[in-house]
């Protein structure tokens, strides 16, 4: 729930409680048909994970609202989270709407996240760790940060493939690396996997953000985990010599840019074209009309993709509220909301990925273990620093 929202939800058969959230305050008055039970206040301290509350008003006039039904609307789950998607809030919110517990985010970088819940240890609030990266949900894993989660729903709603054997992290969405490329200056006969984009024909002609995001690093642990580290080397170092210019801003930026005529070639996750289509904005959605999509090493090892996931926290204070969010994230509705709001592939074998992306028609996904992708995380780092790509 958000500052200063408002929040209604029945308490049992007999009434309501309006909950306002003001910072780390807040204000709670439930009723019934017959008039105001409690009026109370809850400060809640995150750094020492207390809650202190405050009666300002008691009134029972119905005995009807049980012990176990008032503790049922104290419930949150404390989420930390590196997505930067609106669809987030939303299925934050339809959770409240259909639980009663309260999900509070607090939104970082993951490998910010990772360092605080290490520094918070056992007194963290965390109950959650969303990240949207196979490489930081292993990073956490090895920390020791997860605790193991054993649910039905997730075993039945998401591939083996898309979560820990450990049982300790569960993907939500897959993305593929992808090309967005301009179709008149680029026959798609003259591409093929991401080893071609090295080849000096591209010079002048690639887009790209930055290396020190995650998807370009993990695309470059791929590529190690299938041609060892010396031809993965030589591949960075061709991509770097090829850029249209030094990598700056995002994946939209750099589909903008193909649009724009600054470069050719755009290496891109998924969803980012998908989103663009959708656009309120006219000139961003005419960008994404104005690129096509390719599917990279189609006819070999296929294209490479990650996972956005999450997991249950070894210290969270809530931990069965956490595996029911990590439950509803892979229900087959929301598994839709993902796919529509955000253009991101689901993993629930059932669900259909959204129209714009059903266009671009079957492709073929590389299976590398995302284990082994985590694994070679630092590697890829160190390599795109040496290879110069920025
Ligand atoms: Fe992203």
């Amino acid at each position: 729930m958000q500052n200063g929202r408002v929040k209604t939800y029945k308490v049992s058969a007999f009434g309501e409680c309006y909950e306002t959230l003001r910072q780390t305050t807040t204000w709670r008055v439930c009723t019934t048909q017959r008039g105001v039970v409690s009026l109370r206040v809850q400060f809640y301290d995150p750094t020492m994970r207390t809650f202190s509350i405050a009666f300002l008003a008691l009134a029972l006039l119905n005995a009807c609202v049980s012990e176990t039904e008032s503790t049922a609307e104290n419930e949150v789950v404390n989420v930390y989270s590196h997505r930067h998607y609106d669809v987030d809030r939303q299925i934050f919110e339809k959770f409240t709407e259909e639980t009663g517990i309260t999900v509070n985010v607090v939104k970082a970088g993951a490998d910010e996240l990772i360092v605080r819940l290490t520094n918070e240890g056992e007194k963290s609030p965390a109950d959650v760790l969303i990240t949207v990266d196979a490489g930081r949900l292993v990073l956490a894993k090895k920390k020791g940060l997860f605790r193991t989660s054993d649910s039905e729903v997730l075993r039945e709603n998401i591939p083996a493939s898309l979560r820990d054997p450990d049982g300790t992290w569960f993907s939500q969405t897959v993305r593929a690396r992808i090309l967005a490329y301009a179709p008149e200056r680029v026959d798609p006969q003259e591409l093929s996997g991401y080893a071609d984009l090295a080849d000096e024909k591209w010079k002048g002609r690639i887009l790209s953000r930055s290396t020190a995001n995650i998807y370009n690093q993990s695309l470059l642990a791929s590529i190690i985990a299938h041609e060892g580290e010396a031809a993965a080397e030589a591949w960075a170092r061709g991509v770097a010599e090829n850029l249209a210019r030094p990598p700056k801003g995002n994946d939209t930026d750099q589909i903008i840019a193909v649009a724009s005529g600054q470069g050719d070639v755009a290496i891109v996750n998924s969803y980012y074209i998908g989103k663009l289509f959708a656009s309120e904005d006219r000139g961003k959605a005419a960008a994404a009309r104005e690129v096509s999509v390719f599917f990279p090493d189609a006819a070999g090892r296929g294209t490479h993709i990650n996972v956005s996931g999450a997991g249950v926290l070894k210290h969270a204070p809530n931990p069965e509220n956490a595996l029911r969010l990590l439950e509803f994230m892979s229900s087959p509705d929301i598994q839709k909301l993902y796919a529509e709001a955000n253009a991101e592939f689901p993993v629930h074998p059932n669900i259909e990925p959204s129209e714009i992306l059903k266009a671009w028609g079957e492709w073929k996904r590389d299976t590398l273990s995302l284990e082994r992708i985590g694994k070679y995380n630092a590697k890829a780092v160190e390599i795109f620093d040496r290879a110069g790509w920025k």
